[in-house]
């Protein structure tokens, strides 16, 4: 599958869009940090009940809260696009499914910028892991892990 503009283009949207229609029971996602990304939401719409955050006001289409202080996520499975900008989600939330994505760029407001995979397992406490890649972007690395904690 080829996808225009998924996630510049890296393959990653056509990775995480995989594991989910091929391995997850969810039915409601939670996309975190997503930021301007729409290419996973517009493929998961129409057959999920998928919300996205980001404290970020730019964005109408949004819930425009903070995740790790603001609201709490009843969604069953939660992508999180931005590791590096927040404390781990897993070690809030207990056996939830997680797609965790990190990346090591160290841009400023990267209070915890991600180096491995092997990181976001530890970080998050994933127990069961289905899956991990890496992508490799201009600057450094995206990492991503899907699993359950
Ligand atoms: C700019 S994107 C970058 C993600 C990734 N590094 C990339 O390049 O694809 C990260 C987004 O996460 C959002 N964000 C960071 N921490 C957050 C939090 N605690 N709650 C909600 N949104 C958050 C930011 O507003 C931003 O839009």
């Amino acid at each position: 599958m080829k996808l225009k503009g998924g996630l510049r283009n890296c393959g990653m949207t056509e990775w995480i869009y995989s594991r989910i229609i091929g391995l997850s029971e969810a039915k409601t996602i939670a996309l975190v940090g997503v930021s301007n990304k729409r290419e996973l939401y517009n493929l998961l719409k129409d057959d999920y009940d998928v919300t996205m955050y980001d404290y970020n006001m730019e964005y109408n289409d949004i819930v425009c809260k903070d995740v790790v202080f603001d609201i709490e996520l009843k969604e069953d499975l939660i992508v999180n696009f931005a590791c590096e900008k927040m404390y781990p989600l897993g070690r809030i939330y207990k056996s939830r499914e997680f797609i965790l994505i990190g990346d090591s760029e160290f841009h400023s407001g990267d209070c915890n910028p991600i180096e491995s995979t092997q990181q976001l397992i530890e970080q998050n406490n994933i127990k069961d892991i289905y899956d991990t890649t890496t992508f490799t972007r201009w600057c450094g690395k995206y990492y991503l892990v899907y699993g359950c904690n």
